[in-house]
This record gives C-alpha cells, structure tokens and sequence, in this order.
C-alpha cells in the first residue's frame, strides 16, 4: 500500500475570522480518511506565528470556538527546499516535521486572499483551494467585481473608495447613483464583519468609518431585494456545481450575528427549493464565476435570485466554511458526495494542479 500522506491543516490565523477557521478545522481533520492521510496540526495564533498543535488538539479541548493556540508550546519555523521532499518545518528546539499537502483551512485575511497561497507555492507544496491569483481575486469584492462584469455576469452596482480619499465620498452623490438603502463593505474581509446596511447620512457616516477599520479600502453597493442562495464549485479544469442552498435571514441581513452567534439567527433550505431551470442558471453562472476569478480546487459562490429569477453574482469564497453543517460540505452531501469523500477529492485535487503545475517550463528552451 502507498505511504500514507501526510496533511499540514493549517487553521487559526489573523484574520478576523480565527475562530470560525478553528471550527472548520476540527470537522475536516476528525473527517480525513486516517487510511489514506495523517493530519499534521499546524496552529496559527493571532500575531502570524505558527505552532504545531497534538494530533488530538480538537479532540481533548471541549471548546474549540475559545482555543487560544497561543499556549501551544512548539513554535514552527520554514525551511524551504529545493524539492517537496526537502520541505521541513521546524520545530524548536530541533525536531523537523513534513507535509507532503497543506489544507489551508484559514478564512479571510492572510488566508484566503492568496498570501498564503503565495507562501505555499514558494515552498513548493501542494495546497488545497484556489492557487494565488483566484483566492486574492475572489478576496478583494472590487477586482471581483470588476473581472466578473468583464464576463458578463451580473453584479450589483458599486463604487470603491481608498481610505485616503475618505472626505472626498459624498453622501448625496453616492444616493444618487445607487439609490438607498446601501451596502458598505470594507473591499477585503468576511463573514459579515465591518458591513453595514445603511439608509440615511447618520449611517451612511458611521458605516464608512465602520469599514475603513477592517481595510483601506471599501465599496458601497446597491441593495439588491431578492433571495440569498449558495452553490458550492469543485474541480480544477472542468468545474463542477453542486445543487444549490437558500439562507433565510433572520435579520435585516446576513449579519456575523446571525451567522455564527445567533442560532435562530438564519435558516437553510437545502436544497433551495427552485424550478429546474432556475437551478441550471444558478449552477451556470457559479462555474463561469468560478472560471472568470481563475479559481481551481473549490469555491463557494453565492449569489441573490431576485423577484423576476434574473440572478446577481454577490461573491466567492474560496475557502468557504468547511463544519459538518456549513454550506459547501452541506451541497456537496446531497448531491452525492459525502464530507470525507469531499475532502479527499480537494486533497487529490490540490495533487493534481500541483503535478499538472510542476511539468512547466521555467526557463527558456
Ligand atoms: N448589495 C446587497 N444587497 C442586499 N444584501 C446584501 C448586499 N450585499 C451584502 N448583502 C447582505 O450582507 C451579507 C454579507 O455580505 P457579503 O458581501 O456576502 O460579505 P461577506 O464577504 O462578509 O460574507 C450577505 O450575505 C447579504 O445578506
Ligand atoms: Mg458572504
């Protein structure tokens, strides 16, 4: 029997979305095929440093929403090699520990927005999701945008201010092109944080400084009425979607509340309950997303249905919430694959772009 592979989960991180990554984290390693795979730990804290966590880490601590990975003694430190093989991670004082594939199970900031792509790809490995270029991409909401207009994929209307132009954004001009109520959203984020819904000056106001304390840049959209509905994407050159989900919100929106703290706080139909041909629209438009953002792996692509069932693109995630009862796995359960078997197709996905990727020339002939 081949050896088994051994799989770097990396989880934590700095963003603002630490937490939930822990969550996440603690579903795929307790889901991965022990037969095919040995999980190696890799704990981010909240500063950048990296730790190597017991492969029970999710198994001894009761509340894995509150673990501080700061306590983890063994600091990692990056040693590059020249081959996959030659690739260590140190752990001090002087034991070395190996990852033949990384799963970065990291949300937002750091994670998901291609600069830790950038840092996998430097050290050669294999990692699961969107290479660079797709995760920083999918990250920053006003390149999305921008590339998925290019396509000819609806999108709402928006502008994009950079904080140093902050005194020059005019309420009433902004009013004027988008109409009211309005999203502010800070460009670079997730999971609902530093978004406002706002309908007059006051908020518009508190909203715009809401956004520039999560980033430098932000967007204001257009409020699109319609009905919030996910579709989950997975494959390299040939993409696949699975059947889509519906959220119900319980509040004005989809709000971090309602996301993570209030358990009434949204309600899922899955699968969303849609004519046939709605549910063709809806997976066509996520694969073209998907393709036109230079995704591969997975992503999840979430979009509003309005009145009159036209379809808007509202983004990708390309690190998508991975617990038992998140929306990717979700899809991807009814419509035939279950979570294990999920996570090792993005395993052997991530070995395939990696292998496909490796044959390039570098040089001149
Ligand atoms: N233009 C919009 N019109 C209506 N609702 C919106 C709009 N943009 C965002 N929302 C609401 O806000 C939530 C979070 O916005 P989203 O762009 O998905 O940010 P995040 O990347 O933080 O998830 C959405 O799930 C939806 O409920
Ligand atoms: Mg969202």
């Amino acid at each position: 029997m081949d050896k088994k592979l051994k799989v770097g989960v990396l989880f934590g991180g700095r963003s603002a979305e630490h937490e939930i990554s822990l969550l996440s984290a603690k579903s795929i390693v307790s889901a991965l095929d022990k037969d095919k795979y040995d999980p190696v730990l890799i704990a981010i804290d909240r500063e950048g440093f990296w730790h190597l966590a017991e492969q029970d880490l999710f198994e001894t601590e009761k509340d894995t929403y509150h673990i501080d990975v700061k306590n983890i003694d063994e600091i990692l430190a990056l040693i590059p090699g020249k081959t996959r093989e030659q690739f260590r991670l140190l752990a001090q004082p002087e034991k070395t520990v190996h990852c033949d594939v990384v799963f970065p199970v990291l949300h937002g900031t750091y994670g998901e927005d291609g600069t830790m792509q950038g840092l996998l790809k430097i050290m050669n490995l294999p990692y699961v999701g969107p290479d660079v270029t797709g995760s920083a991409s999918g990250m920053d909401k006003e390149v999305m945008k921008r590339l998925l207009k290019e396509n000819d994929i609806p999108v709402a209307d928006f502008l994009a201010y950079r904080a140093h132009e902050a005194s020059s954004i005019s309420y009433d001009e902004v009013k004027n092109k988008l109409g009211l109520p309005l999203f502010i959203k800070p460009a670079n984020l997730g999971s609902s944080i530093g978004i406002s819904k706002v309908r007059n000056e006051v908020e518009f106001d508190k909203g715009i400084r809401e956004a520039f304390r999560y980033d430098s840049k932000l967007i204001i959209e257009e409020f699109i009425v319609g009905r919030e509905i996910e579709c989950a994407v997975l494959g390299n050159e040939q993409p696949q979607a699975s059947l889509p989900g519906r959220v119900i919100p319980n509040a004005d929106f989809y709000s971090y509340e309602a996301k993570y703290l209030d358990e009434k706080g949204a309600a899922f139909e899955i699968p969303a309950k849609l004519d046939e041909n709605l549910v063709k629209t809806i997976q066509d438009t996520a694969v073209k997303t998907f393709k036109a953002l230079c995704c591969e792996g997975m992503g999840r692509v979430d979009l509003f249905i309005r009145e009159e069932n036209t379809v808007i693109v509202n983004e990708i995630n390309t690190i998508p919430g991975f617990t038992k009862i998140s929306m990717y796995p979700k899809l991807w359960e009814i419509s035939g694959l279950p979570y294990g078997k999920l996570v090792s197709r993005l395993i052997e996905l991530a070995m395939e772009r990696h292998e496909r990727d490796s044959r390039l020339s570098v040089s001149l002939p």
